[in-house]
């Protein structure tokens, strides 16, 4: 077992923590309590490639492995997880499935500008009534001629407003339940596609989640995925992936609020030396670095059973599990060893403990990875 990085993966590092601190570290606040998008500066990562990492070059993507885009992943999230939830999503919800299951059109009209970094995607399968319960799919595709008309609502969809590709998943045979959902691409400026409200949340306030609403929309019959009876399939094989990616976020948010607590442990004084040499927060920053270099090792352990062309639902699914919690302890702790000081939003740590809550929602809650690591356990 090799635990080193090779160069090219620190290159990879390297690249994303110099862009984290020029483009988005300044700002980061003002984005976050205002709730703006980091528009700009997801421009500048489809640039530098940060938004088709995985996909063959043949279609302008990065042609990197998993690992590389964790260890993206976690450096830009240890900033702003806005940005990186974009970065994610693109990923791992919207090129990774258009690669893997889409037709060589479908290739050449969409994944190519998406991962390029042209356009942005989305990934549509929560609707108000099915987060968890992904198999209760209300959102109808009811095939007529040469086209579906689509109809329904769509809720808590990340790049909601920004995307202008999404992947909405839909019944088209109701009577037969989760084998009667499928898969289709959508472009926004179609009749019919309505961009909802935005959501004003706790955390990863940058980001723009929206509900989306469809009336009547027409998709061209080629603009399905696969076959019919394919999208739920599809939707749970691409989450697979997706919670890699958000286990990544949750180790990066983590990351990012132990270095920061750990430089402002050795700048501030009491009781005559600096905190870091009182025990009580050494402790603190003992069972902190511990806690991420678990996560890490999951994480890291996901991406390379993906790149081995492994099942990988189960490490995924512990992976996040793990890390979201790791995120929550780690932010809280941060914020403790700031005192006073982490409470307010110039010290960062606030906004971190916000942002990590949201890694044991999104991509299914900490309860939804129990299950399938349990099922995984039992089959
Ligand atoms: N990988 C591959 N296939 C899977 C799978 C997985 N992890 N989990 C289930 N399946 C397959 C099963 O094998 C089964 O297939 P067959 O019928 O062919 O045998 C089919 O899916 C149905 O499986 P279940 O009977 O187990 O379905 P279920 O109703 O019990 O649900 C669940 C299983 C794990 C709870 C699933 O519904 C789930 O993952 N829910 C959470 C959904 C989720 O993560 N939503 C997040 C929204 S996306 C998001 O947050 C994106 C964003 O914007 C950031």
């Amino acid at each position: 077992m090799n635990f080193q990085l090779t160069e090219e993966h620190l290159a990879v590092k390297e690249a994303a923590k110099e862009f984290t601190q020029t483009e988005l570290l300044p700002g980061v606040i003002e984005r976050d309590t205002h709730a703006i998008f980091p528009k700009e500066q997801v421009k500048k990562m489809g640039e530098l490639g940060f938004l088709g990492m995985m996909v063959d070059p043949k279609y302008h993507g990065g042609g990197m492995d998993t690992l590389s885009y964790v260890i993206a992943m976690e450096e830009l999230s240890k900033v702003d997880a806005s940005a990186s939830v974009a970065m994610s999503v693109n990923n791992s919800l919207v090129c990774w499935g258009l690669e893997k299951y889409g037709t060589e059109e479908q290739k050449e009209k969409y994944l190519k500008p998406l991962a390029a970094g042209e356009v942005l995607g989305a990934f549509c399968l929560s609707e108000p009534e099915a987060g968890s319960d992904a198999t209760s799919q209300r959102t109808e595709a009811v095939l007529n001629g040469d086209h579906y008309l689509l109809n329904g609502t769509k809720n808590w969809i990340t790049n909601g407003s920004s995307a202008s590709i999404y992947l909405v998943i839909a019944q088209t045979h109701p009577e037969l339940g989760h084998k009667g959902i499928s898969v289709f691409i959508v472009e926004k400026n179609w009749e019919g596609f309505v961009v909802g409200k935005k959501e004003d949340k706790l955390g990863i306030r940058g980001s723009d989640t929206h509900s989306l609403m469809f009336s009547d929309v027409k998709v061209p019959l080629e603009n399905r995925i696969g076959e019919e009876g394919f999208g739920f399939t599809f939707a749970m094989e691409t989450l697979n992936g997706g919670r890699i990616g958000i286990a990544a976020q949750a180790l990066g948010i983590a990351a990012g609020a132990y270095e920061l607590a750990l430089a402002y442990s050795k700048e501030r004084k009491a009781f005559g030396k600096p905190i870091s040499q009182h025990q009580a927060i050494q402790f603190k920053l003992a069972d902190m670095a511990t806690q991420i270099e678990a996560a890490r090792l999951l994480v890291y352990k996901a991406a390379w059973t993906k790149d081995q062309g492994e099942d990988y639902s189960q490490a995924s699914a512990i992976a996040k599990l793990y890390a979201s919690q790791v995120a929550m302890d780690v932010t809280v702790e941060a914020i403790q060893i700031h005192g006073g000081y982490g409470y307010v939003k110039e010290y960062h740590v606030e906004r971190l403990m916000r942002d990590a809550k949201i890694t044991q929602i999104y991509e299914g809650t900490s309860e939804i990875q129990k299950i399938v690591i349990s099922r995984g356990i039992l089959r």
